[in-house]
């Protein structure tokens, strides 16, 4: 292994054991969230919260459900596919069977939508409103098998979090 790879297999061992305040990061987003009345402003703070917080992310940001399918919303990362078909890719595969999908190697899942190609892992969370669909919270790690059981939990905390904003002020 070559030096530069060992530091870097190195760092992400050492973030990877920072475990995260999954209950604090859904306040902090209700927080944000106060007095505003735009659903796009909420989905970019929620998208940079997630991003900043979380270690070792490559991309985090939401597929809307628009049109019959899902397209891009608001993302931390490098830019990304516009347009998933429903039952495509982990995102299209989520979104169609309503089900929280974790990923540990996207590399052997078949139909993945390789983005980033620094992307090894993933976790996709469908989001509802007004119990429809309404879209996806993606977010991909470059490291192997990244998501556990209580970034699992956390996380759809967090898109429980963000789906009680719509009761809030939107218009
Ligand atoms: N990996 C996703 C595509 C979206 S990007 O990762 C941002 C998928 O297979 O659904």
């Amino acid at each position: 292994m070559a030096e530069i790879e060992k530091r870097d297999a190195l760092r992400n061992d050492v973030k990877q054991e920072e475990s995260v305040d999954y209950r604090l990061l859904a306040e902090q987003m209700k927080a944000l969230a106060e007095d505003v009345d735009w659903e796009i402003s909420n989905l970019s703070n929620a998208s940079a919260l997630l991003y900043q917080t979380l270690p070792n992310l490559n991309w985090a940001g939401f597929y809307l459900y628009r049109n019959g399918r899902l397209e891009l919303g608001p993302f931390q990362g490098r830019t990304a596919c516009t347009v998933i078909s429903m039952g495509k890719g982990v995102c299209g595969t989520a979104a169609a069977s309503d089900r929280t999908l974790v990923v540990p190697d996207v590399h052997r899942f078949s139909g993945h939508i390789a983005c980033d190609s620094a992307s090894n892992s993933e976790i996709v969370i469908p989001i509802h409103r007004d119990g429809k669909l309404y879209g996806v919270l993606d977010i991909d790690s470059p490291a192997f098998d990244r998501f556990s059981e209580e970034d699992k939990a956390g996380l759809e905390e967090f898109v429980g979090a963000v789906e009680g904003l719509w009761t809030a002020a939107y218009s």
